[in-house]
């Protein structure tokens, strides 16, 4: 039987101490750069956020009215108030290509409950990490992946972890997973939920504090680094009863960039060596079984989104058999 050769052993150290301000830089590391602290730049606008998940619920026709703007998948998601076993969250998804796409008048609604301070507030945040991690993940991975982050690939999300769902009682908020992009930014609203995997000893989850804003690399992170840069599992435990905010921004690399290291790395796969997969596969591949998890798409019978790593480490590790 075959198996994945083993992930390069990472070290998670959840250091209080680092979540203090690190003036002039921006950024800690911890550990093997797989988690990082930030003291963001702005404090994320949850009174904002609030207002517009409570005002999009209250009034459906300005909620359908912004899922037209991207009729394929929507923007504000739902499927948690009827799938007891989804996600048990609410998210709006955002870009710069669909808030463009907002007509004026939804934009003028919108911004009056909450979306104006959310737009000025990711604006403000991925203008500045942007360009600042990318530079700093180059370093580490000893290649410049700005040329491959040209097309400012970003989305910004936003989670409800509502008690009012179609579990109330469930502690699933968000399913374990790796992120597929390059990195991600969290922002929480003070409550705990958020945990990572212990790499050292998979199925062991640390919570990570509620107030902190965390740093985190996906898939994408770890093969251009060729390996050098980690992804953390991570998940969210709700409280039944207690509603938990957060907002996300995601930044991977331009649709069209190979999934491939800048050198050859034996530990990976033929076919990731080889570059045989684009970003836009990968994304693909990962978002079926994502949308699955987070309810929003059906998947054939005997597919699980709980293998969705597994299925990617396969991908990306050589096997050994
Ligand atoms: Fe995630």
């Amino acid at each position: 039987m075959c198996h994945s050769s083993a992930q390069p052993r990472l070290e998670l150290l959840i250091d209080l101490s680092k979540l203090r301000s690190t003036s002039g830089i921006a950024l800690t590391y911890i550990g093997d750069y797989s988690l990082t602290f930030i003291n963001p730049i702005t404090a994320a606008p949850f009174s904002a956020i609030r207002n517009l998940f409570d005002y999009l619920a209250q009034n459906p026709a300005s909620a359908a009215a912004l899922n037209d703007v991207y009729t394929l998948r929507g923007i504000f998601k739902t499927a948690a108030t009827e799938n007891p076993t989804c996600d048990q969250k609410l998210t709006v998804d955002l870009s710069p290509t669909r808030i463009a796409r907002i007509p004026p008048g939804l934009q003028v609604e919108l911004t009056e409950h909450g979306l104006g301070d959310i737009l000025t507030f990711f604006n403000t945040i991925s203008d500045h990490y942007v360009p600042q991690v990318i530079t700093s993940l180059s370093a580490i991975a000893g290649r410049d992946l700005a040329p491959l982050h040209a097309s400012f690939n970003v989305n910004f999300r936003l989670i409800d972890y509502n008690p009012a769902t179609a579990s109330p009682k469930s502690q699933n908020g968000c399913g374990a997973h790796t992120d597929y992009g390059t990195f991600s930014i969290i922002f929480q609203d003070g409550t705990a939920g958020l945990e990572m995997e212990a790499p050292e000893t998979p199925g062991t989850w640390v919570p990570v504090p509620g107030n902190a804003t965390v740093l985190l690399c996906g898939w994408c992170a770890v093969v251009l680094s060729g390996g050098k840069v980690a992804a953390v599992r991570h998940r969210v435990r709700r409280v039944p009863g207690v509603r938990r905010l957060s907002a996300v921004l995601f930044v991977a690399p331009d649709l069209d960039v190979k999934m491939a290291p800048g050198e050859r790395v034996e530990a990976f796969s033929e076919a990731v060596n080889k570059g045989l997969y684009d970003v836009r596969w990968f994304k693909e591949k990962m978002g079926k079984k994502w949308r699955y998890r987070e309810g929003n798409e059906n998947l054939e019978c005997g597919d699980d989104s709980a293998e969705q790593d597994i299925d990617v480490s396969q991908l990306v590790w050589k096997k050994i058999c």
